[in-house]
């Protein structure tokens, strides 16, 4: 393929990029959202494979096929419940990346930059390898933490932040040293730096704990995204440029939207230490009182104001289709029945709209936090499915709990509350809830699509 023909399919695929990324921000548009993603991302495969710069296919045909195998399978076998893992070990494969392909750019025995241009060149190898050893590891610790293999409370070490900035002083130093070394010199100082990065990236996140993680994906969503900037001006690929700076950007983005909705600065999250706790939080006291499914059954056909908040549970126990099908019957019989979306229900941005939109559930009656928390007071009945920490009142009421100052659904202001539940363990953050103790809150114990199956035969249709 002829050079100005590459550049060309770079245009459309950035173009592409771009639409998907505002078809992405709204769930009425998701889908075509993605098609866009996918279409610019196989005019940027065919493009780069197809380049003048490749002369054998020999070692990348072979490559593709079994990654696009490995893919495949992946993508396949997930579980919903599994995808911020799988988002974060993804992150981990674009940050060894930028690091294989720095290092491989520095001892190029056909680099022919020399003066300014050679030290620009050096300076983005070492600034590409930096940022991709750190999203390697950090990205690594991520997927242990959220799927379980590391513990979640965070690593409070004595002196972190002195390590940290320590190990970043040394960095710049080995830096500063490396840009005056001839020829391929340097190449010491760069894999000493790639260490010291990679150990940084683990402590970083190894010291974030808890209900930090979504932020610390997207936060690492980012840091991909530079690294793979880094790397498009390391090989003067305009794609890579833009397409690192738009996930880059769009990652910083999300990770400042969550750090509002949790009620977090930025840079406290990347400090690291919350969910250790400061002072006790105040415990939890009184009986929490169950209900029966017949109960469930006839307060919602009597009711005339629904919400439904969704959370994590309702995921587990895949009850988005009974979900779906009591609104529907609710609806029929006149019952006004709305969804109410916390931003970090769940275990990834958007969980709970992907699992509603899976089931039918008309966008228009499900609601955004801001949009809907006032409304709780009017509400009859609120069925919290599965939820826990973003229906916990003590995020306003104890500034001793580790998650004081989340903003949260205030459900508890509803005449009636059932939590649909399958014991009195705590959620995510690991804080206990009292909201399940309240006079007004009933709990429906058991598996959530179980008790909602149940629910739905008593509904008359
Ligand atoms: P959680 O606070 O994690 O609570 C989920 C509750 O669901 C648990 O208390 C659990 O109680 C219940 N549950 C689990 N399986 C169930 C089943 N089969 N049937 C019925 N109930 C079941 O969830 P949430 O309220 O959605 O809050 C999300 C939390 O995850 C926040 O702390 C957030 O910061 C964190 N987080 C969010 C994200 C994003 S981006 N959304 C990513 C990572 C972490 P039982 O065990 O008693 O059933």
């Amino acid at each position: 393929m002829a050079q100005g023909l590459v550049t060309v399919a770079y245009i459309a695929a950035s173009i592409l990029f771009i639409l998907a990324l505002s078809g992405l921000s709204k769930q009425e548009t998701a889908r075509r959202g993605n098609v866009f993603g996918i279409a610019g991302m196989a005019i940027a495969i065919v493009a780069t494979i197809a380049a003048p710069q490749v002369v054998s296919y020999a070692i990348i045909a072979p490559a593709m096929i079994i990654g696009a195998l490995i893919g495949g399978y992946v993508a396949k076998k997930v579980e919903m419940t599994g995808m911020p893992q799988l988002v974060a070990i993804l992150h981990s494969f674009v940050g060894l990346a930028a690091v294989l392909v720095g290092i491989n750019s520095y001892i190029d025995p056909n680099s022919v930059f020399t003066g300014i241009e050679k030290t620009i060149h050096e300076v983005e190898i070492f600034l590409g390898v930096f940022i991709g050893a750190i999203t390697f590891t950090g990205s690594v610790i991520a997927y242990g933490k959220l799927d379980g293999r590391i513990s979640g409370t965070p690593l409070m070490l004595p002196f972190r932040h002195g390590i940290n900035a320590g190990a970043v002083f040394i960095c710049l130093l080995l830096g500063y040293w490396f840009l005056g070394v001839e020829d391929h010199g340097g190449i010491w100082l760069l894999l000493l730096m790639t260490l010291i990065a990679f150990a940084v990236g683990a402590h970083l996140v190894m010291g974030i704990g808890g209900a930090d993680m979504p932020v610390v994906v997207s936060m690492l969503n980012s840091y991909s995204g530079w690294a793979a900037a880094a790397t498009g001006f390391m090989l003067g690929n305009d794609l890579l440029i833009v397409t690192g700076a738009l996930v880059g950007s769009s990652g910083a983005i999300l990770s400042y939207i969550m750090c509002r909705a949790m009620n977090r600065h930025f840079v406290a999250v990347i400090l690291g230490g919350f969910g250790t706790g400061g002072g006790a939080s105040a415990a939890v006291e009184g009986e929490a009182v169950p209900t029966s499914h017949d109960n469930v059954a006839e307060m919602l056909s009597e009711a005339n104001e629904v919400i439904i908040v969704p959370g994590y549970g309702m995921a587990v126990a895949q009850a988005q289709q009974t979900v779906s099908e009591i609104t529907r019957r609710l609806k029929a019989k006149g019952v006004n029945v709305r969804f109410a979306i916390h931003p970090v229900a769940g275990r990834l941005p958007g969980h709970m709209n992907v699992l509603l939109a899976e089931a039918k559930v008309p966008y228009d009656i499900v609601l955004e936090m801001e949009e809907i928390n006032e409304d709780f007071a009017k509400t009859d009945v609120v069925l919290v499915i599965g939820a826990n920490d973003i229906v916990n009142p003590a995020a306003q009421d104890d500034p001793n709990s580790p998650i004081a100052g989340m903003p949260v659904l205030e459900c508890w202001n509803a005449r009636t509350t059932v939590v649909l539940k399958r014991s009195m363990a705590t959620g995510y953050a690991g804080v206990d809830n009292p909201l399940f103790y309240k006079d007004n809150t009933r709990m429906l114990f058991g598996d959530a699509k179980e008790s909602l199956d149940l629910v739905l035969s008593k509904i008359e249709s």
